[in-house]
């Protein structure tokens, strides 16, 4: 999950590396580095940390050189030190990598047999290494492509070469890797996101496929060295939505924003004339479908969940969800009338591309309902859904989760529709309710001063659990996961129903309980798991429509959430919950937007 950049140009290229590396943290911040070459020169500079610290490095000792190769890190192998950080050079060649190169153990055995010495614990550095051996009787290409035929694992790359200094070789497998076109300046880098700010004429390599550099030409190349021509594709304007304004952080502009955010995604799919919903071109006639398969990774796997129960409410079709790390090595049968969806902000995640392209390769047709369309997930689908949320830069997703369940609910509610599930008179009505949805976050927002009061309970305490029933339950997991993410703090979530089976042993007087209970089928049954807890000294925070239906004189605090349809409910609960985690992580004083350990794309497995 690392980030790479590569510019040839007729000037200086390290401060555009350095901020092209600054758009690319989101991938990796634990260290970074840079290689330029200058006058027949390696120079590699690199650091443990931020980008800042680089920045810093390169003030005091500049790497200058009109050709040039980045890289932000999250590490894999060996410890996020500066000698670990990349680029990892030789004396003649520099690469920065992106994924895992899976034998990197036995290459690196047989080339220390052969004399070459290695500096870190890298994966990487078998790379470069072998690059290094190739070149003794190759030019860069062939010395490239042969080096790739050992490799196994997935790898985007950037190379520089010092006795070849005008050029820049990348090249992809499993791993995305975009090239981007200027005057007299031409790119390599992670995604279109990392070069926006310099071009937006895009190219995308393809797995298997490598290309060259000049600042004048870009060529492209298959395995056997054949030449490839590839489509330009110009990209859309960024209208600023990468800037902060008056936000301390993203995150909490991101959680500010979720009203924009619903607004903008019924813009897209609501007919408000018509009262209908603008979803076409399904890859199965919905009448056709058998099995609805939704696949995803934490947040957006949260996203998942809650359209199981939507689902199973609204159509008479059978749902089934999987984590994509789990669903890539199990042994589905596929059936073609199943619809596999893939829920992806970043469209980046490796597993989740792992299992989009399992079911592609059995056949099926797939559905991705993506943020970044430009992405790999969305340019491998055979059906894209955006959810039109807009740049998400804060690690922890907030308003694309937003966006995704309301994707999932309007796919849903259509699919009911066509499939006669859902009679007319009632499928107006949720489209109407769906109108008032964007007021309905407002109101949850203004649950805001009393959250940051409960958040104070949370500095003295040893874990938390967050409970819910029904498609409350995936939302008690998505506030249990924000939580852990941005304050550190251990968190379950889990069904109330389940708490006398085990996770009743864990509440002891003081431990912060929080209790999402609307006004539904399970609201008494809830409240019962509530009470339970009470007597078991759990400190509780009460999330209903009808807290004051509830009388527990022991209930530490009640927040009433807006009511507007009982399906809606998982978008009204969900937004103190992020405010919770907000404010804890706030008082704890962590990085809000760069949680440790993390990164905002999770491109290796
Ligand atoms: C949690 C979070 C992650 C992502 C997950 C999938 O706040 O952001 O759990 O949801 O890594 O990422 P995408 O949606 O980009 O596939």
């Amino acid at each position: 999950m690392c980030g790479i950049i590569g510019i040839a140009s007729n000037k200086s290229v390290t401060s555009n590396i350095i901020n092209s590396l600054k758009r690319l943290e989101y991938r990796g911040y634990d260290s970074a580095g840079i290689a330029t070459i200058s006058k027949k020169n390696l120079n590699e500079k690199k650091c443990s940390g931020r980008v800042e610290e680089l920045e810093k490095i390169l003030f005091n000792s500049p790497a200058q050189g009109n050709i040039g190769i980045g890289h932000v890190r999250w590490a894999t192998h060996g410890i996020p030190n500066e000698v670990n950080a990349h680029p990892h050079s030789s004396e003649i060649v520099s690469v920065v990598h992106n994924g895992i190169i899976e034998n990197s153990n036995s290459l690196k055995k047989k080339l220390e047999k052969e004399g070459y010495k290695f500096k870190s614990q890298t994966d990487t550095e078998v790379i470069t290494l072998l690059i290094t051996k190739y070149l003794k009787d190759s030019n860069p290409i062939d010395a490239v492509l042969k080096s790739l035929e050992y490799l196994e694992g997935s790898f985007a790359l950037g190379i520089l070469f010092k006795d070849q200094s005008d050029i820049i070789i990348g090249a992809r497998r499993g791993s995305p890797l975009a090239v981007g076109y200027s005057n007299n300046e031409n790119y390599l880098g992670s995604d279109s996101y990392a070069l926006k700010a310099m071009t937006n004429k895009i190219s995308y390599l393809d797995d298997g496929e490598i290309c060259k550099i000049t600042k004048d030409s870009v060529e492209f190349f298959d395995v056997s060295k054949n030449k490839i021509n590839k489509k330009i594709l110009v990209l859309s304007e960024d209208k600023n939505e990468t800037k902060l304004g008056d936000y301390k952080n993203f995150m909490s502009k991101e959680i500010f924003e979720q009203p924009t955010t619903i607004k903008n995604c019924l813009n897209e799919y609501i007919d408000k004339i018509r009262n209908d919903i603008n979803l076409y071109d399904f890859p199965i006639d919905p009448k056709k479908i058998n099995k609805i398969f939704l696949v995803g990774c934490g947040t957006a796997y949260h996203s998942c969940q809650v359209a199981k129960y939507w689902i199973e409410e609204l159509t008479d079709l059978n749902v089934e969800t999987e984590v994509a790390s789990e669903f890539r090595y199990r042994k589905i049968r596929f059936n073609p009338n199943t619809l596999y969806i893939f829920v992806s902000q970043s469209g980046e995640t490796a597993d989740t591309a792992a299992a989009l392209e399992i079911a592609k390769k059995n056949k099926m047709k797939t559905c991705s309902i993506i943020n970044v369309v430009e992405s790999s997930i969305a340019r491998n689908s055979d059906w894209v859904v955006p959810i039109h949320a807009g740049p998400e830069i804060g690690v922890a997703s907030t308003k694309a989760f937003i966006g995704q369940m309301l994707v999932l609910y309007i796919m849903s509610l259509k699919i009911s529709k066509i499939r006669g599930n859902i009679d007319d008179k009632n499928y107006i009505e949720k489209i109407k309710n769906l109108k008032n949805l964007p007021q309905g976050i407002e109101n949850s927002l203004k649950t805001e001063e009393l959250i940051q009061i409960f958040a104070k309970d949370f500095l003295s305490a040893k874990g938390s659990m967050f409970l819910g029933r029904g498609s409350s339950f995936p939302i008690a997991l998505e506030g249990a996961l924000k939580l852990k993410e941005l304050s550190y703090l251990h968190a379950e979530g889990y069904p109330a129903g389940e708490m006398k089976h085990g996770p009743l042993a864990l509440i002891e007087d003081g431990l912060p309980v929080i209790i999402l209970a609307p006004k539904d089928k399970y609201f008494e049954k809830t409240i019962s798991n509530m009470q339970e807890v009470i007597a078991r000294g759990g400190k509780v925070l009460l999330i209903s429509d009808k807290h004051d239906e509830v009388i527990n004189e022991n209930i530490r605090f009640k927040i009433e959430m807006p009511f507007i349809d009982e399906l809606l409910n998982p978008f009204l609960l969900t937004i103190p919950l992020q405010l919770l985690a907000y404010h804890v992580a706030l008082l704890k004083k962590c990085d809000i937007d760069k949680p440790r350990n993390l990164a905002k794309s999770v491109t290796v497995e």
